[in-house]
């Protein structure tokens, strides 16, 4: 289950997306049912029935907040437990559950931990710009078709801002940028990924990208005194699909009504990156020895490092159960 993305903690939509209906979304290969209950606490289940395999998410909010199964009835609270068999008053529910994983509601987004029977994970680690209720945030989602993988390493790829952006974030450097430039890429591991920074002949702008495992890049834009950084949230959906949220925090010109420019400006850059990704295919990043690789791909291998040596592996054991049930 979430095989090469298990046992991590990933955002996976804003939180007003979740209401009192069910909300199915993928999640590296599984569809999850996310909802509200009574209380307006949200939960998030695997959307497949631990009786016959409906898809939860076709079936109804009870009154009383449970989601309840468009095949025979059964109903389940946002923590998967069974509250309900119909036509069956002796079933014992307590081994009827359903599966349900960690969810936080953070800033403005639900995060998920991408584990049904681990013990309790520690807390994810959560980028300042976006939990500080005191910003401006404003979101704009995309989807490319290519494995996540593909889409990380571009969000820590410096080196193709003067190509891929000339026109926009990317203008300053290509002006600058001669036959004869060379940029160097630092990386420093941090407590919950790394930071990048890179230089072009020297010269500092000031900006610098931070990975947080496994997938989101938050940049710092240098403005003084001010706040303005730009997240990419990047999130598995199937092998050759994979959602984008970026997500800009400021601490300036916070009022809505400017939020249309902001994301005209976010969505005009993540598209920019769109045609490129996409036109590597659809398979995962391969080990760095199966491509070549220069000195400006300090950032990227380190995320290859870590994805190969670390997540690729994860979640490949069954969380299958034993296949005998006592009536
Ligand atoms: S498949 Fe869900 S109640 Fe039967
Ligand atoms: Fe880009």
């Amino acid at each position: 289950m979430f095989q090469g993305f298990a046992g991590v903690w990933t955002p996976l939509l804003p939180a007003r997306q979740v209401r009192h209906v069910a909300v199915p979304v993928y999640l590296a290969g599984e569809r999850i049912v996310l909802f509200r209950d009574r209380e307006g606490q949200i939960g998030a289940l695997i959307d497949r029935c631990p009786h016959r395999g409906a898809a939860l998410s076709l079936g109804r909010l009870t009154s009383e907040g449970q989601i309840e199964c468009p095949f025979h009835g059964w109903q389940f609270d946002r923590m998967g437990n069974n509250w309900h068999v119909p036509l069956n008053p002796d079933a014992r529910r307590a081994t009827l559950a359903a599966q349900a994983l960690a969810v936080r509601v953070i800033g403005d987004l639900v995060w998920v931990f991408t584990a049904t029977a681990s013990p309790s994970p520690d807390e994810p680690m959560v980028p300042e710009g976006l939990r500080d209720p005191g910003l401006a945030r404003t979101y704009v989602q995309r989807t490319w078709r290519c494995h996540w993988t593909r889409a990380m390493e571009n969000m820590l790829d410096s080196p193709h801002l003067p190509f891929v952006h000339r026109r926009s974030i990317g203008k300053t450097l290509r002006q600058r940028m001669t036959s004869r430039s060379k940029m160097e890429v630092t990386w420093q591991d941090t407590p919950f990924g790394g930071r990048a920074r890179a230089l072009m002949d020297g010269q500092d702008g000031g900006a610098f990208l931070e990975f947080y495992k496994p997938n989101i890049m938050a940049l710092h834009i240098p403005l003084p005194d001010r706040h303005l950084r730009i997240h990419a949230l990047v999130i598995p959906e199937q092998k050759d699909r994979t959602r984008i949220i970026i997500c800009q925090s400021r601490d300036f010109v916070r009022a809505r009504l400017l939020n249309p420019i902001f994301s005209w400006m976010n969505r005009r850059i993540a598209d920019e990156d769109k045609e490129v990704v996409e036109s590597a295919g659809t398979a995962e990043i391969p080990p760095a020895a199966l491509e070549k690789s220069v000195a400006t791909d300090r950032a990227t291998l380190q995320f290859r490092k870590y994805y190969y040596e670390v997540l690729r592996e994860s979640g490949s054991v069954s969380a299958a159960g034993p296949n005998s049930v006592e009536l």
